[in-house]
Formats: structure tokens, sequence, C-alpha cells
């Protein structure tokens, strides 16, 4: 994993992903301080906070750490003049592609630009744009997701873009055995969410953890569309009373398209809404029933609350004695 911990400037190349609401100082501080690379979700923050929230960070590491911005943000151009006036390093661009003007405000500010490629094509087209390093995110992880597993995306793409630039695997990844695995293949580093919701450092709600601690992969379930007028988004989280509603609540707002009682603006917006605000619900509030707890299909291989630098440390020996075993 050199070649990535050399581009991130951490000691190993795991990346903590960005998780709204949980991914914020304290535990992006513990993991760069274990040694790995803690990533700030800025999520629907305005500058103000983005801003508070970087010099709180560094008021807790002096390791590097980097945030993670949302292309839609309507501030996205002030997001990154904040992350510029800071000399954050490496900015990650999630939800599309980069907005027009945004890699070079980024890169013009001395920062390297990571993003997410969902396909081959994209990923060549977003290497050809100039950014320093893609994540390639498989339907495993935790929260919004594609369609393609990671193994899958991993054997497709590694072998074309990992000479070109950094590569990052994410999604599903619970132990060491599946890095190495990974590494093997051409990946520069890993991103993993799921397996730091526990980390003793998380400020997620402990009702938050117990589900984690609770639950086995089977549970954490995409989410599903009912019907091909109201687009569902999916997103990968544990199943609850909310998930159950959601169904409901689409074959109700179908019912009510079929008898011309909703206009279909309005309808697609009430799916839309459904699950505004519920991840916060989940993890601030500790409404694990109502909110929406999203998780990976790892979450299985989360079983206590521990430090995020004990994860780490785990993680790397599994992988360590790994490849240890097979150059034995
Ligand atoms: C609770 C939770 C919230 C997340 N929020 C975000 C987010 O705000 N932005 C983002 O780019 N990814 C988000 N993700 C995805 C993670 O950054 C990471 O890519 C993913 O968790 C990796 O897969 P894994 O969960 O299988 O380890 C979230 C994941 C979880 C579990």
């Amino acid at each position: 994993m050199s070649r990535g911990a050399a581009f991130l400037g951490s000691e190993v190349a795991v990346l903590g992903g960005a998780m709204s609401w949980v991914s914020e100082r304290n535990l992006v501080a513990a993991i760069s301080n274990a040694g790995g690379f803690g990533v700030i979700a800025c999520g629907a923050m305005t500058p103000e906070l983005l801003d508070t929230e970087i010099a709180a960070t560094k008021a807790l590491t002096g390791k590097p750490f980097g945030v993670n911005l949302i292309t839609m943000h309507p501030q996205l151009s002030e997001l990154i003049a904040v992350c510029a006036r800071h000399g954050v390093g490496h900015v990650v661009l999630a939800g599309g592609l980069p907005p027009k003007g945004s890699l070079e405000a980024i890169k013009g500010a001395g920062a390297r630009c990571i993003c997410f490629a969902p396909t081959l094509a994209l990923a060549k087209k977003l290497i050809r744009s100039g950014v320093d390093a893609l994540v390639i995110e498989g339907m495993e992880a935790g929260g919004h997701i594609g369609p393609v597993s990671t193994s899958v995306l991993a054997q497709e793409m590694l072998p074309e873009i990992a000479g070109a630039v950094p590569v990052f695997v994410a999604g599903g990844i619970g132990r060491g055995e599946a890095i190495a695995g990974y590494l093997e293949m051409g990946a520069a580093g890993v991103q993993l969410g799921t397996r730091f919701v526990c980390a003793t450092e998380s400020i997620a709600h402990p009702n938050f953890k117990r589900a984690f601690i609770r639950a086995s992969a089977r549970d954490a379930v995409a989410s599903v569309q009912y019907d091909a007028r109201l687009p569902v988004i999916p997103v990968r989280a544990l199943k609850n009373a909310a998930s159950d509603l959601f169904s409901a609540k689409q074959r109700e707002v179908a019912g009510r398209l079929d008898e011309n009682a909703v206009a279909m603006a309005e309808a697609q917006l009430e799916i839309e809404h459904y699950w505004a605000g519920a991840l916060r619900r989940a993890v601030v509030d500790g409404d694990v029933e109502h909110g929406s707890v999203m998780a990976g299909q790892s979450v299985g291989m989360v079983t206590r609350e521990e430090p995020a630098a004990a994860i780490l440390a785990e993680l790397m020996d599994e992988a360590a004695a790994a490849l240890g075993r097979r150059a034995g």
C-alpha cells in the first residue's frame, strides 16, 4: 500500500469513508491519528460549519485528513474555498461527476481531488479530466450505492486504470484478508465506512452502535423501487420500521397516481423527501426504528465498540498475515 499511503500522506492507505453525521472531528482525527486517513463528511453543512469542523479536526490531529464534498451542494465553490483556506490536502467529490470548474478550483488550491468512478468508461473520462485518484465502490457498501458488486468492479476496472492513478476499493470490506486481495489486484488502498461506525471515538448514538453490533449481513438491505414512475435512489441500510413504511408509502403514492389524485412531480417529490433528515434521526437522536440506519453488508463483522486504532491495527495484521502466507 505504499503507493496509496504516499498519495494520502498517511501511514497506511486506508480511508475512513466519509459518513454524514458520523465522520466529524472526533472519528476523523482518531482514524488519522491511528495512521489511516480520516475524511470529514461535509454533507449539507454550510461553509461556516465546515470551516469550524476543519479547524476543530486540526486541533485534534496533526496528521493529514480529507474533506468529502457532495457535488450537488448549492455552495460547492464556497466549500472548496474553505478547504483551500485551511490547506486541506485532499478533497473527495461524491454524488456524481464534478461540476464544471470544481476540479480546477480544487487543484488550483494545491489539493488533490479524489472522485468516485461508477463505471470503467467514466473512470477513464475522469482520469482524462485530471482527477488525482479514484474510489470504486460496490453495492455491498452502506449508504447510497450503485448496482455492481465490489468484486466485479475491482476485476473489471483495476487492470485498466490502476496504472494511471491510485485506485481505492470500497464496499463490503470487513477484514484485512480482503484488503490484501484488492492490493494484489492493483488497488493502491481501500476505503471503509461500516467498520468504523462503532469506533469508541465515533459520536454515533449508542442505539445506532447497538443496532450495528446486533445486525448480520442480511439485515443491511438496499431500498427497493416499487413503481417505474417513482424513482428511488438505492440506499443500503438496516431493515427497520422506516424501511417497511417506505415500501407502503411507495404503494400508496403509486395508487394515488393511478387515480390521478396527485400530479407526477408532486408524487415524485413525496418519495424523494421521505428520507429527508432520516440519517440524522438515527445517528444523532438514536431513533433507529424511524430513522435511516445506513450500513454496509460488512456490518455482521462489527461485533464490539473499540478504538479506531484497534480496528485499523487488526485490519493491518490480517492483511499482513494473508500476504505473508502467500509469500511463504
Ligand atoms: C452511515 C453511513 C453514512 C454515509 N454517508 C456518506 C456520505 O455522506 N458521503 C459519502 O460519499 N459516502 C457516505 N457513505 C459511504 C462511505 O463513505 C463508504 O464509502 C462506505 O461506507 C464504504 O463501504 P462499507 O460501508 O462497506 O465499508 C456512508 C456510509 C455509511 C455506512
